[in-house]
């Protein structure tokens, strides 16, 4: 990071950098979680489901991606070591329903892990606000696309 980069945040950078690294930690369990989901699942309407759970997660993939550089970009390291990425996390994993026609178990489970997601970046949002504005608008961009996840599998369940 530079000078200027430097002297424009108003805030701890490790304090930045633990936010940063919790958020990294979650969406790659969500990568995961949502592209094990579309391996697993069975019935009806699992044609219909394999896609949008494989977008999504591409999606999270992506955020991961975009977390990464920002916390390298702060003079700090991502999660090194794949065993760490469970303790890092601030919204965990749920591993897909024992039985693979559960949709609704499992849509449920998504669910719950865009909310916790939506938690926690609107209280990022809140946080970095004045003091960090590239991660503030970092995690507008994540809370954005969180939102509209919420909604499709809202709809989905609704369907069911
Ligand atoms: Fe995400
Ligand atoms: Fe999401």
């Amino acid at each position: 990071m530079g000078r200027t980069a430097r002297e424009i945040l108003k805030v701890d950078v490790n304090e930045v950098l633990k936010d940063l690294l919790k958020a990294y930690a979650d969406e790659w369990l969500a990568h995961y979680q949502y592209w094990l989901a579309a391996q697993w699942i069975r019935g009806i309407d699992a044609d219909t489901l394999r896609p949008v759970l494989l977008k999504q997660s591409m999606d999270e993939l992506k955020h991961a991606e975009k977390l990464a550089q920002r916390i390298i970009q702060l003079g700090g390291k991502p999660v090194m070591e794949f065993s760490q990425l469970l303790t890092t996390s601030r919204c965990g994993y749920i591993a897909p329903p024992e039985d693979p026609t559960d949709l609704r178990k499992l849509i449920e489970d998504v669910l719950r892990a865009e909310q916790c997601a939506i938690r926690f970046y609107s209280e990022m949002v809140e946080k970095y606000r004045l003091t960090d504005v590239v991660t503030h608008e970092l995690f507008e961009e994540l809370l954005e696309d969180e939102v509209e996840d919420e909604e499709e599998w809202e709809r989905f369940l609704a369907k069911l």
